[in-house]
């Protein structure tokens, strides 16, 4: 992006939506690009997004239509970022702890050694008398990974990008057409407003409803493998899930679905029936079978606007977030790299 000999204008860019997506990738975007100027447009902001729902487990979701080793480079430059602001004195402002425990399967599983289970710390085989706490079920892996609390972790992304010199409004945006004549490029965040945003009929939410609860004795994670009942330990408290309802936009809390969720929790791990002080919170996962990661460039009336999507990222998106993060700065430089020839073409 340095052109020697050639003064270049500022590149505006804009970030729309301010989820754990748009916040990572507008500090990335701030972190790299020389010579620009980074502004996050969002109609909604933490507490209030559906990042902020997230359990903020490090363990990935597998994207039926991306290849596994682009999958796993997200997850490790997520996990190696985050391993990084953990072993520092950052750490607790940013809401990055390590958890170990068991994710527990009621048969074997195909993948003994999941794609990830390199990236994490100490995964394992359980043995037989970790195995004798979960009667019900034949087979385990033991491991260590990280955890966001969520609302710390954005307000924290939030005031890197401040200090970056980034800024941030709050409105929706209409169409995106609207940012035209103050920005040269827009980074799509927008998670499920997507679908209505840009009509993109492969994106459809998956209902997500969580449990917190106050049972500070509980500081070992459990995930059944089937990925539907789990116990998260965090900074705060306990977060027991779950539910995965596709196509339902109910936010809701529905009360049968937490005597469920509670009733599953409670059978992997009795002690939580002593938990305190339970709130619901529910959330619509944006999924996709591959997360939008492209370029592309609208055009009105004979003016364009590049475009950068990043979005799609269902129930996974706290554990690939640096990773998408990074791939949308790159392709943001290949639009700014494509400003730059056509003006300067322009100029002879
Ligand atoms: C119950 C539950 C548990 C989860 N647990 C985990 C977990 O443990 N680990 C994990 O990795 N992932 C987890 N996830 C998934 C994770 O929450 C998502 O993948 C992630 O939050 C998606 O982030 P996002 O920034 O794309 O979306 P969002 O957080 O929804 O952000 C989208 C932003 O765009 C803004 N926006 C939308 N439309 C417009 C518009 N028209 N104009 C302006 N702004 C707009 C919104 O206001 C919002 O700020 C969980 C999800 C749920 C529901
Ligand atoms: C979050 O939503 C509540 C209730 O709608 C609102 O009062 C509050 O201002 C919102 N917070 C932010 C930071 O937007
Ligand atoms: C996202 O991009 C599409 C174009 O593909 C556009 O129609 C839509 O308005 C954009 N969404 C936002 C929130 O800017
Ligand atoms: C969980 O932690 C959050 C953040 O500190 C707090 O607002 C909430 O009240 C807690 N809930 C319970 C049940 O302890
Ligand atoms: C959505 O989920 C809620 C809570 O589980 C349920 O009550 C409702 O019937 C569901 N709606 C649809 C359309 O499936
Ligand atoms: C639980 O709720 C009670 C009553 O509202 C309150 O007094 C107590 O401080 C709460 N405990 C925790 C750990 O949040």
């Amino acid at each position: 992006m340095n052109m020697p000999g050639k003064s270049m204008a500022k590149r505006r860019i804009a970030v729309v939506g301010a989820g754990v997506i748009g916040l990572s990738t507008a500090v990335y975007i701030s972190e790299s690009v020389p010579k620009c100027s980074v502004t996050v447009i969002s109609e909604r902001f933490t507490p209030n997004t559906t990042s902020d729902v997230a359990a903020g487990m490090l363990i990935p979701h597998t994207y039926q239509g991306v290849p596994i080793h682009e999958q796993k480079e997200w997850f490790r430059e997520t996990f190696d970022y985050l391993f990084e602001i953990r072993n520092s004195a950052e750490a607790s402002d940013a809401g990055i702890h390590l958890v170990s425990g068991w994710q527990i399967f009621k048969t074997v599983p195909d993948e003994v050694f999941p794609f990830w289970s390199d990236v994490v710390l100490g995964f394992r085989s359980m043995n037989e008398k970790e195995m004798k706490k979960f009667p019900q079920h034949r087979f385990g892996q033991a491991f260590t990974t990280l955890k966001c609390d969520c609302p710390s972790y954005l307000v924290w992304l939030q005031k890197r990008l401040k200090v970056n010199g980034g800024q941030v409004y709050a409105r929706r945006v209409e169409d995106l057409w609207e940012l035209h004549s103050k920005f040269d490029i827009v980074v799509n965040c927008s998670g499920i407003g997507s679908r209505e945003l840009l009509g993109d009929s492969q994106l459809y939410p998956v209902r997500g409803q969580v449990l917190k609860v106050h049972a500070p004795w509980v500081n070992h994670f459990i995930r059944d493998g089937d990925g539907l009942t789990y116990i998260y330990p965090g900074i705060h408290n306990v977060t027991l899930g779950g539910t995965r309802q596709k196509d339902n936009w109910s936010l809701s809390p529905d009360a049968s679905s937490s005597k469920d969720i509670f009733d599953r929790c409670c059978a992997l791990e009795p002690s939580l029936q002593r938990a305190q002080n339970m709130t619901v919170k529910v959330g619509l996962r944006p999924a996709r079978l591959v997360v939008r990661l492209q370029k592309e460039i609208l055009v009105h009336g004979g003016k364009k606007l590049p475009v950068v999507h990043n979005y799609g990222h269902g129930g996974g998106g706290f554990s690939v977030h640096r990773g998408t993060a990074k791939e949308a700065t790159r392709l943001v430089g290949e639009c700014i790299a494509a400003l730059e020839g056509s003006s300067s073409k322009a100029k002879l």
